[in-house]
């Protein structure tokens, strides 16, 4: 799934960046060398990211 449109960042990649040690949307994007541009999914993202470290 599609999470940041403006990106092209799914939710798999926020996983595994997650698991790379970011803990915020923003540390999540920059490993991808991206970053968040109009917003819209931070909050989404944000949700992932609280599901994946509690599954860590
Ligand atoms: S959808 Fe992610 S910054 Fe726009």
């Amino acid at each position: 799934m599609v999470v940041c449109i403006c990106n092209a960042i799914r939710e798999k990649d926020i996983r595994a960046a997650v698991r790379e040690g970011a803990c915020t949307p923003s540390s999540a994007y920059a490993r991808m060398g991206r970053r968040a541009r109009c917003g819209q999914c931070v909050s989404f993202a944000r949700e992932i990211i609280q599901a994946e470290r509690a599954t860590a």
